[in-house]
């Protein structure tokens, strides 16, 4: 496996699944927490920063245990952190180093390199600039701007490079980082997701034995995966609780307890549609109606919790991205705790001990984990759904008239997705009731009825995302079927807003 030392970079996260794809398994652990195992570390890659070098509260790890030992590749901050401490120079550049460059110079026979050509495309982003490299460094590739792009030190496997690899725009960077891994530091390829099944089942066993465990399932992508792991670990010890929260898609919850039944999953369905829509009523406001939804959900969790007798476990489908244990602009590692369930004690469940078989994974790991277990299809290829549903796709209050006429509206806009073949080239897609009535003619009659707007974007991590550009038949087919079929809807909108600066959803 491979260590990646984080100093707070934006791309850290890129630098671990540019080193997944190439099928070997890595972690990130902040520079303040060096793993005290270095030895069953392969290879350990620095990452970039926002900091200088020159500054006093700069990221200073002691390095004594990986340098020389290891082969040790450092990017950016990790670069000049290697040369500003070892006999080099760090300096404030002169002129901008953000964006495109190319290679203007690779030392003959350099493994580093090895198939890369001079002309390469790679990206920069820092402004300091190594001026001296440290010592025993020798020169292995410059830019016009940059002339000490990338050097290595002699009698060691280490390398320190200015650019990023880990980026798209650095056409060869995957290239790079295989010549590292794979032909100088000899890791292994061996991370598949039937090898992450295994291992991960193994431990899982070995874990939690014959506990119990509870695992609140959602019909999503990510606690579905879960499941079906610890279903594989620990058979009918796993007790999966489905609450219906009167918020999901139309016969989403019927459709979703049948699936998870007919994969062998001990499920409870909880339908506790009234609870929440009792206390949804008359809220407005997107933040009220986020915190009344989460409310009623752990108190219903919680009630289903206590009925399974002797539980130990709490298991959750958290993934890497939701997990914030990369370091902040000040140097410190970020808390992880969700404050807002300590207010008032902790509800019993949360009392268990947390086990995330998924914490390690990127999302599509995750679906390619899934699918190594040869789970459905139309289950790993769910678009995301958010938490609070249709209450917030919903503009203003909520009653279970507008649930329904949303559901309704939802169901033809995907279901025709899905006819058209487009639904998986869309990454989220959905309805939205806005409280706005507007005038229409049916007939001979004037009505007055509800505007819906239909939203659905591309992404990859819904950080950003632009609006898809569907075609005007799909459109026209759908508006009219949403408008004859629907009563109290007269009007279709499509939104053709991109996030920043508009968001996916509208609350
Ligand atoms: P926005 O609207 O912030 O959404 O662009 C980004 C992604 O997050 C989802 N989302 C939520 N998911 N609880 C959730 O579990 C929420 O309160 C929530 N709000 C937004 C949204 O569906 C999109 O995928």
């Amino acid at each position: 496996k491979v260590l990646i030392l984080d100093f707070g970079s934006q791309y850290t996260q890129l630098i671990a699944r540019r080193v997944r794809e190439l099928n070997i398994y890595c972690e990130i652990h902040p520079f303040n927490k060096i793993p005290t195992d270095i030895d069953s570390f392969k290879a350990v890659i620095l990452s970039g920063s926002p900091s200088s070098v020159r500054a006093e509260n700069a990221p200073h790890p002691d390095l004594s245990k990986i340098r020389g030992q290891v082969p040790l590749l450092a990017v950016c901050y990790g670069a000049q952190y290697l040369s500003h401490f070892s006999g080099g120079l760090v300096e404030p550049s002169n002129t901008r180093e953000y964006g495109r460059a190319n290679l203007t110079f690779i030392k003959e026979n350099e493994p580093l390199f090895n198939q890369i050509e001079v002309r390469s495309q790679v990206w920069m982003s820092h402004s300091d600039t190594i001026k001296n490299l440290p010592t025993n460094g020798t020169l292995i590739a410059s830019t016009t701007d940059v002339e000490n792009a990338a050097f290595t030190i002699e009698g060691e496997q280490t390398y320190g490079i200015q650019f990023h690899p880990e980026v798209y725009h650095t056409t060869d960077g995957k290239q790079l980082l295989e010549n590292f891994l794979v032909h100088i530091a000899r890791v292994e390829q061996d991370w598949t997701p039937q090898s992450f099944v295994e291992e991960t089942v193994e431990a899982l066993q070995e874990k939690i034995g014959n506990d119990k465990v509870v695992l609140g399932l959602s019909g999503g992508v990510d606690s579905s995966v879960a499941a079906i792991l610890l279903h594989k670990s620990i058979g009918t010890n796993l007790y999966c609780i489905f609450v219906n929260n009167g918020l999901l898609r139309k016969n989403e919850y019927e459709s979703v307890l049948a699936q998870y039944e007919g994969m062998g999953l001990n499920v409870k369905g909880v339908d506790a549609s009234a609870r929440f829509l009792d206390a949804l009523a008359g809220l407005s406001d997107p933040e009220m109606k986020r915190k009344a939804i989460g409310r009623v959900f752990i108190e219903v969790f919680d009630d289903e919790a206590h009925q399974i007798k002797d539980v130990k476990w709490l298991a959750q489908g958290t993934i890497y991205p939701d997990v914030i244990e990369s370091v902040s602009a000040t140097g410190g590692p970020s808390a992880t705790i969700k404050s807002h369930h300590n207010v008032g004690g902790l509800p019993d469940f949360m009392k268990l001990q947390v086990v995330e078989p998924l914490k390690a994974l990127f999302k599509d790991e995750v679906r390619r984990v899934g699918a190594s277990m040869e789970m459905d299809a139309a289950i790993l290829g769910r678009h995301p759904f958010p938490g609070p549903g249709l209450a917030i796709r919903i503009l203003g209050d909520i009653t279970a008239e507008k649930v329904r006429i949303l559901q309704e509206v939802d169901a033809v806009f995907i279901d025709n997705l899905k006819s058209w073949n487009l639904y998986d080239k869309v990454w989220q897609a959905g309805a939205i009731l806005l409280p706005v009535n507007s005038v229409g003619v049916m007939g001979d009659e004037r009505t007055y009825e509800k505007c819906v707007a239909l939203r659905a974007v591309e992404s990859t991590d819904g950080m950003t995302a632009d609006w898809v550009n569907l075609p005007y038949e799909f459109l026209q087919k759908t508006s009219n079927e949403i408008i004859n079929k629907v009563k109290g809807v007269n009007r279709v909108v499509y939104d053709i807003s991109s996030k920043p600066p508009a968001t996916i959803e509208w609350e």
